[in-house]
């Protein structure tokens, strides 16, 4: 049993400004999205809570799923300053960006990106502050950064353990949030939930994460059953959210995430569709096929659920069917099953024949 997060962790209403001192340096290099750290004003925040005298840059440039391209462009521009410390402003996407520039930047310029980003697990890197502003990845207690890898058409998690220093999060950012964004981020936290308590690794101390985010989802999921309830949520609610989706990070930080995880990355990447939004599409075949259904019971009953059948019910009231290319499915079948490090994480033998019984309400394929 390992239990083990080095982040300190604010979180509170106003922490940007009243802890952006601790992100310490001569010259900080802030990672964002084109607009959304502007209009929910996270930026300011962290432009303001920074300590007087440092030098700050911005690199507003990231996308979602960033790019290697992106983050090798972002270091690029901002070598020659002399950076020391780099800092995440948004969603997973930002945070990832920020986790991937701190290495870059440590490490020489001409140094081999295969070999720095996927095989060396203690590349060095400079330290990471995160500001999460969706309620998904947990990013700002993981050490994952993950990145889209265009050339081979999917996305791949860099080596490292690359967790931040410190995590400064506020559940007023949410107050902006689109309620697509926010449900296609709430379910990936669900699923970083559900997956981590069911690995090979999960144990009774680290379930605790699970256990509390599961609770907390239960508190906000009728929130996202539409527009109109979810123009209802207040400061509470937003609390909630952003507690669940940081417990899936504790979760996965410790546990590691699942199959359904290994099964999205090239459906995100094809099909163009939000991250938890492709994850979610296995979360109740995963449910329903897995072979010990105490634990799946347990984790329905956190969830308020008497049965999978009532919880797909709910996602796809909220999202609909995907339809998914038959050959892509078959690819992403192939995949996982040569995948010997994602089929470790279950604790038991799968088999093309249940991966098949996957689809259901929630994708089908064409
Ligand atoms: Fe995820």
């Amino acid at each position: 049993m390992k239990l083990y997060n080095p982040t300190k962790v604010y979180f509170e209403k106003d922490c940007a400004v009243n802890h952006g001192r601790e992100i310490t340096g001569r010259h900080i290099l802030i990672l964002t999205g084109r607009n959304s750290a502007k209009a929910n004003h996270s930026l300011d925040d962290v432009l303001a809570g920074i300590g007087p005298g440092v030098e700050v840059s911005v690199f507003d440039e990231v996308e979602s799923d960033p790019t290697i391209e992106t983050v090798v462009r972002a270091a690029a521009q901002n070598r020659a300053a002399g950076i020391d410390f780099c800092v995440g402003v948004g969603g997973g996407s930002a945070i990832d960006a920020a986790k991937a520039v701190a290495v870059l930047l440590a490490n020489e310029e001409n140094a081999d990106l295969e070999k720095l980003f996927y095989a060396d697990r203690n590349a060095v890197h400079l330290p990471i502050a995160a500001v999460p502003t969706t309620c998904g990845t947990g990013s700002e207690v993981t050490p994952f950064s993950v990145l889209t890898d265009s050339a081979q058409g999917t996305k791949r998690t860099i080596f490292s353990q690359l967790y931040p220093q410190l995590a400064l999060v506020d559940p007023k950012y949410l107050e902006t949030i689109p309620y697509r964004t926010c449900v296609s981020t709430c379910v990936d936290a669900l699923a970083h939930l559900i997956e981590a308590y069911m690995t090979t690794r999960a144990n009774n101390y680290n379930r605790f994460y699970s256990i509390t985010g599961l609770r907390l989802f239960r508190e906000f999921k009728d929130f996202l059953k539409g527009p109109e309830y979810f123009e209802r949520i207040d400061d509470a609610v937003r609390e909630k959210m952003m507690a669940c989706a940081m417990f899936g990070g504790y979760a996965i930080a410790t546990n590691g995430s699942g199959l359904p995880h290994g099964l999205a990355n090239s459906i995100t990447h094809e099909l163009q569709l939000a991250h938890g939004r492709s994850v979610i599409l296995f979360i109740p075949g995963f449910l329903r096929y897995y072979q010990d259904q105490t634990v799946v019971a347990e984790i329905l009953k956190l969830l308020g659920y008497q049965c999978v059948d009532e919880l797909e019910d709910d996602l796809y009231a909220i999202l609909g069917c995907v339809p998914v290319p038959v050959d892509l499915w078959n690819r992403e079948i192939d995949k996982m099953l040569s995948n010997a490090h994602k089929l470790s994480s279950y604790p038991f033998q799968m088999t093309e024949d249940i991966l098949r019984r996957y689809p259901g309400k929630l994708f089908r394929c064409i």
